[in-house]
């Protein structure tokens, strides 16, 4: 009761507060997507994405050589596939000397420790942008399932450590881990993006990757926004299939989510903060109109706040040069 109890107290310095505080951030909070093409000594800038670059196969080298020295220990890669490669089935993301392949082996020789996982999903890949096999205007889901469970395989021999299956296709989780297990990959980890929302933040990405739908949206294979009890449902399915780590994406507009499914479940939970999140402040900032490294760590922190025991982010290093 007050005045026996003032709150201000545990405020009055930042000694104090930093011996009271609740959430810590730190590199080994995070998980660095990178985007990787086709060439030599490139490293372009993502026009939407300012400040975030696609690598050719011989700079991603240099590039993860400096995550492990900034303490940034495990990474998700994403392949921008020339459009002469793509089809409807994604037919080159099961080719063993394909740009993933070759780049999950580049990075594993580079820095063997670095955790290496990969996106698994057709819309690089496919002819349609689209997550899965189109007949008729409509996803095909357990003809893409089996394409996705090869690919699985094929990253698993390539050397990577966790496949991501971010397509959102029904019972994809079982397959996959059934194939992993029969090929003889049972420690390759499955992060699944269980909770994908539909999101309009995706826009950034897709310009990096070049993999914007060709028509349609992927309403009818990502989640509505506007849904919660179907995400507990997604992931605890999903986790029933095998998942080792479930995934909420979007990060911050669905922080409700995060927090809800970290108390339903018993595994690590990540969060995806997604190029349109990182877009919007790198935009503001430039414009002047907010403090880029304030926003930055208090949207970081809520997301940890909120349930995230990793976190997928454009922003890791910049994070990881504020906070060492
Ligand atoms: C594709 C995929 C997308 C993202 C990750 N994997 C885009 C999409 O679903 O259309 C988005 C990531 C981001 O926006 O940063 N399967």
């Amino acid at each position: 009761m007050y005045p026996l109890r003032r709150n201000r107290r545990l405020r009055s310095s930042e000694t104090l507060r930093s011996l009271v505080r609740e959430t810590i951030i730190s590199p080994n909070d995070f998980l660095v997507p990178l985007f990787v093409v086709e060439g030599k000594n490139i490293k372009d800038e993502i026009p939407s994405m300012p400040g975030y670059f696609r690598y050719s196969l011989d700079l991603i080298s240099s590039e993860v050589k400096e995550l492990w020295s900034l303490g940034l220990k495990s990474v998700l890669l994403f392949v921008k596939v020339p459009d002469n490669l793509k089809d409807n089935k994604g037919t080159e993301a099961l080719n063993p000397n394909g740009l993933m392949q070759r780049a999950i082996k580049t990075i594993k020789d580079t820095v063997p420790d670095m955790l290496v996982m990969t996106d698994v999903a057709l819309d690089p890949y496919s002819s349609y942008g689209h997550d899965g096999i189109v007949e008729d205007g409509l996803i095909l889901n357990d003809e893409t399932v089996e394409v996705l469970a090869e690919m699985s395989v094929s990253h698993a021999q390539a050397g990577a450590n966790f496949v991501a299956p971010s397509d959102m296709m029904d019972g994809r989780i079982l397959s996959i881990r059934e194939a992993l297990e029969d090929e003889g990959y049972m420690d390759t980890g499955i992060m699944s993006y269980s909770a994908k929302y539909a999101s309009s933040f995706y826009g950034p990405f897709r310009d990096a990757l070049d993999s914007a739908p060709g028509f349609g949206d992927k309403k009818t294979y990502q989640m509505d926004p506007a849904n919660r009890d179907e995400a507990i449902r997604e992931t605890e399915m999903d986790i029933d299939e095998g998942a080792d780590i479930v995934m909420v994406k979007p990060g911050l507009c669905y922080l409700d989510i995060v927090r809800e499914i970290r108390n339903s479940v018993e595994v690590p939970v990540a969060v995806y903060q997604v190029s349109g999140e990182y877009s919007m402040l790198k935009a503001a900032a430039e414009k002047g109109w907010l403090d880029h490294d304030g926003v930055m760590m208090e949207q970081i922190t809520a997301i940890k706040r909120a349930g995230a025991h990793i976190i997928a982010s454009y922003f890791a290093k910049d994070v990881v040069k504020l906070i060492s």
